[in-house]
C-alpha cells in the first residue's frame, strides 16, 4: 500500500503502469452507464473518505463515482464540519480516519497537512490538490494528452499564465514522462525555483520566456489556468488581472503554436479572462476529455495505492 502524494515522488515507471491502466480501465467500460459497475470491482469492501477543506467539482465527483464503479463505498467530508476544523489535530484525525476506511484522498490548503496526514495515517493517502500541487489533475493531462497525439515524451508543452500548483506538478510531470516545458508569464508569478530545478535535474529542457507568441512557437500543447488560484486572496484579483492580461489564450495567441496542438485547462475556467470562449470551445480544446480522465487517472491511482 502506497500514498500518492506528488508526482515528482512516484517512480517514472509507477507513473506509466497507471496511465497505460487508466486507458485499459477506460476502453473496458466504453459505451456503458456511468453508473454500472466495472467487471472486476477491484475495490469491493473498501471504503474510501474524500476529505475537502477547499471547493471542488471535478474532484469530488470523479473520485467519488470512481470509487463506486470499481465497488467500493466512499464517505464525502468537509473539513470545516469534521473536529479538524475545531482543533483536532492532523495526526490524531489520521490515526482515526484509519481505524474506519482503507483510503484517505484530501483536497487541502498547507503541504504539510497532507504530510502529517500521510505520515500519521496507516491507510494509503492521496493528494487531491494543495496550495504547492495538483497530481492527480496532471495525470489526467498526459492520459489525456496521448490519448489524442501519442506519446508525451520530446513534446513542446507551453504553460501560459501563473506559475501556480497545477504548472508545479506539470513541471514535475516534464521530469518523469521527459516533454520540454516553456512557462510564459510575469516574473513575480513564475513557478517556484525548487520545482525548475527538479525538472531541469531530470533533464527537460525549460524555457523561461516573458513574449508568450514567441513562448507558444511551435508548442504541442498549450495549457493555462485561472489568474486567481482558491488559495489568493480576493484582494489580489485587480492586481493579477493587470498583470495576466497580457497572457490570455485566445486565437491569436493559438496561431503560434503547431496547427494540430491541443489546449488545455484544469477547469473551472474563467471564460474570456485566461482563455477565450472562441478557444476553449474550438478545434484545439481537449478541456472536456481532460475532466473526464480525472475519473480514469484517479481510478488507476486508487489501485496502484491499494496494490488491488
Ligand atoms: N480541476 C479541478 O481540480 O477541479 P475541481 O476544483 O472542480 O475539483
Amino acid at each position: 500500500m502506497t500514498d500518492f502524494l506528488d508526482i515528482h515522488t512516484t517512480s517514472a515507471a509507477d507513473l506509466r503502469a497507471m496511465i497505460d491502466s487508466a486507458r485499459a480501465m477506460k476502453t473496458a467500460r466504453k459505451g456503458r452507464p456511468k453508473g454500472t459497475a466495472d467487471d472486476d470491482l477491484p475495490l469491493a469492501g473498501h471504503m474510501v473518505a474524500l476529505i475537502f477543506e477547499k471547493p471542488s467539482t471535478r474532484t469530488r465527483v470523479s473520485f467519488d463515482v470512481g470509487v463506486r464503479q470499481m465497488g467500493g463505498q466512499t464517505m464525502v467530508l468537509s473539513g470545516k464540519e469534521m473536529q479538524l476544523g475545531h482543533g483536532e489535530t492532523i495526526a490524531d484525525t489520521a490515526r482515526v480516519l484509519s481505524r474506519y476506511v482503507d483510503l484517505i484522498m484530501i483536497r487541502t490548503f498547507e503541504e504539510q497537512t497532507l504530510l502529517e496526514m500521510a505520515e500519521h495515517a496507516t491507510v494509503p493517502v492521496i493528494n487531491g490538490l494543495t496550495n504547492r500541487t495538483h497530481p492527480c489533475q496532471i495525470m489526467a493531462d498526459v492520459m489525456t494528452y496521448e490519448e489524442h497525439r501519442g506519446a508525451i515524451k520530446g513534446k513542446k508543452v507551453v504553460w501560459c499564465g501563473d506559475g501556480n500548483n497545477v504548472a508545479a506538478s506539470f513541471l514535475h510531470a516534464a521530469g518523469q514522462f521527459g516533454f520540454d516545458f516553456t512557462f510564459t508569464g510575469p516574473q513575480t508569478l513564475d513557478p517556484e525555483a525548487e520545482w525548475i530545478g527538479f525538472a531541469r535535474e531530470n533533464g527537460v529542457r525549460v524555457t523561461v520566456e516573458r513574449d508568450p507568441a514567441k513562448a507558444v512557437l511551435d508548442a504541442d500543447l498549450v495549457v493555462t489556468d485561472t489568474w486567481v488560484s482558491m488559495h489568493d486572496p480576493e484582494s489580489a484579483k485587480e492586481r493579477r488581472h493587470n498583470q495576466l492580461r497580457g497572457y490570455q489564450v485566445n486565437e491569436a495567441l493559438m496561431a503560434h503554436a503547431k496547427p494540430d496542438a491541443l489546449f488545455m485547462h484544469c477547469l473551472p475556467a474563467h471564460r474570456n479572462d485566461e482563455v477565450t470562449s472562441a478557444v476553449m470551445d474550438g478545434p484545439h480544446s481537449v478541456v472536456f476529455d481532460e475532466a473526464e480522465n480525472r475519473l480514469h487517472a484517479q481510478k488507476a491511482i486508487m489501485r496502484w495505492c491499494l496494490g488491488v
